[in-house]
């Protein structure tokens, strides 16, 4: 049940408001965070639908990554609220979602150590652990790999054992902030194959990205930030190819967008038409 308390309408700049959805799994309402002074989220509503595939988009600085951070509960918010399934978040809440970041977070250990660890933290022991690292190591083409240092590894393969890490903890939703920001194709296309059977499994996927190819290939719901507030959000292909914001309509168009009262660079030294 919605509560009424939350029911302020976002900024006055949000030009497309999050659809209406039922039961959200994850419902952002109107958040607000600032630090030193300043505000760095204003008016954020965001309902992740159970099962789908959001994609946050924007420029550097635009709040992505402190809106996952929030979302994740990492942070608290200082306005407005973030629901799970409808109710407060909590710790509980907390343990259904993980996170896999730009750099991996991986320990001095070695790759199936960091699998073993992050499982026995969840209360996972024995048999049960044992089938569940053979399972991640083998989903991630890195069982011939398994007694390495995983700080060794390659960037792609560390990022492969951050995500199968992440997964083996069976969340119902997980978040991704730019996790393929610094690979290659190839590598890039195994996180996201590895994304996508998660999702067709079930797992929610809220991922950064600034990479348009990669929201076409991975995203349904696209929520696009400027500036700590939405500017537009809808489905992944309407947003993209018929923006209604000017700052989508430059980002996409590889245009400079710098504030409502300033025309976009479109013929900055360099531009190739
Ligand atoms: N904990 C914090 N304290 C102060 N400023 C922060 C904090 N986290 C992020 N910021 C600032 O908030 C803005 C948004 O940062 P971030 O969410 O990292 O952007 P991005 O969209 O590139 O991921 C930036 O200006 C950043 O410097
Ligand atoms: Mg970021």
């Amino acid at each position: 049940m919605r509560d009424a308390a939350f029911d302020t309408p976002g900024s006055a700049s949000t030009l497309s408001r999050s659809p209406v959805v039922n039961d959200p799994l994850l419902d952002v309402r109107s958040l607000g965070f600032s630090a030193g002074g300043e505000k760095l989220l204003h008016g954020v509503d965001v309902a992740i639908r159970r099962g789908s595939r959001t994609l946050i988009m924007g420029p550097n600085g635009a709040g992505k990554s402190l809106l996952l951070r929030l979302m994740h509960g990492l942070l608290q918010p200082l306005e407005g609220a973030i629901l799970w399934q409808g109710g407060r978040m909590n710790a509980s809440a907390r343990r259904a979602q993980a996170m896999v970041f730009q750099r991996p977070v991986l320990l001095r250990r070695s790759v199936i150590a960091n699998l073993k660890f992050a499982l026995t933290v969840r209360g996972m022991r024995g048999a049960k652990r044992a089938d569940k690292v053979r399972s991640a190591l083998e989903t991630a083409g890195l069982s011939h790999l398994a007694r390495r240092p995983a700080r060794v590894l390659s960037g792609g393969e560390q990022q492969r054992l951050s995500l199968v890490r992440a997964l083996a903890c069976d969340p119902e939703l997980l978040f991704l902030d730019e996790p393929t920001a610094n690979l290659d194709p190839a590598s890039t296309a195994a996180i996201e194959a590895l994304i996508l059977d998660a999702n067709a499994r079930g797992v929610t996927i809220v991922l950064v990205t600034h990479d348009a190819g990669q929201a076409k290939r991975l995203g349904e719901d696209l929520v696009f930030l400027q500036d700590g507030t939405v500017v537009e959000t809808g489905p992944v292909e309407t947003v993209l190819t018929n923006p209604r914001s000017e700052p989508v309509r430059a980002w996409r168009d590889g245009r400079l967008y710098l504030g409502p009262n300033t025309q976009s660079l479109n013929n900055y030294p360099g531009r190739k038409n």
